[in-house]
């Protein structure tokens, strides 16, 4: 099925930044250009030179540097420099594999299959801050049915609190969790020990229920 996935908190993300991620059991490299208009983007965690992750590398400007021997990687996911042949103009066949990123709702959206439109509706106000992300050792089915997210949707609001999840590795789910920016009484660090909660049930099969009601009746600390 061709969807967008919540991927990250755009706070694990900043400008310079490198993370990796696995969707699926696949590994992503999620980066930010260090440059006046910082763009993310999303690629296959491999090198194409001898595979080294690319999530061990290094921003430059508006590239990404492969941390083995320098290879970098600009805009198109093309590879631009090689250092030790800095004056061979370098085939365009040399390239990551690019996925489709965006940002929205305090998160990085990926598209590994080619999903193009990206579904506004049910991502939630745009003006959202970023809280944590959990890893939950549980199936992700399990975690969408307790928070609620709809199969078609990438996320579930609860009031002025948005939970996302998504499927690292077969059995595994990733708990992303994000508060609109304006909702000041909402204390990230009592959501975050809310949150804490929340996996804590999940995966020691505790009923999960009063838990969810703590979030609904604005209970977080
Ligand atoms: S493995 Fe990446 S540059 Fe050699």
């Amino acid at each position: 099925m061709k969807r967008w996935q919540p991927v990250s908190v755009l706070s694990d993300i900043r400008r310079g930044e490198v993370a990796g991620v696995r969707i699926g059991g696949r590994e992503v490299v999620l980066w930010r250009e260090d440059a006046p208009t910082p763009t993310l983007h999303a690629w296959e965690d491999r090198c194409p030179h001898r595979g080294m992750r690319l999530s061990f590398g290094f921003v430059r400007d508006d590239a990404l540097g492969c941390l083995y021997h320098g290879w970098q990687f600009g805009g198109g996911a093309r590879c631009r420099l090689i250092p030790a042949h800095p004056q061979v103009r370098v085939p365009a066949s040399i390239h990551v594999q690019a996925y489709g990123v965006r940002e929205h709702a305090g998160l990085a959206w990926v598209s590994m299959d080619g999903a193009e439109d990206f579904p506004a509706e049910g991502t939630g106000p745009g003006n959202v801050l970023p809280v944590r992300t959990l890893h939950v050792n549980a199936p992700v089915g399990v975690l969408r049915h307790v928070t609620g997210i709809a199969p078609d949707a990438g996320i579930a609001w609860h009031g002025p609190v948005g939970l996302a999840v998504h499927e690292p590795a077969a059995g595994q789910a990733m708990l992303h969790v994000v508060r609109v920016a304006a909702a000041q009484d909402v204390s990230p660090l009592a959501l975050s020990r809310w949150a804490e909660r929340l996996r804590d049930a999940v995966e020691s099969g505790a009923a999960t229920a009063a838990v969810m009601n703590e979030l609904a009746a604005g209970e977080r600390a």
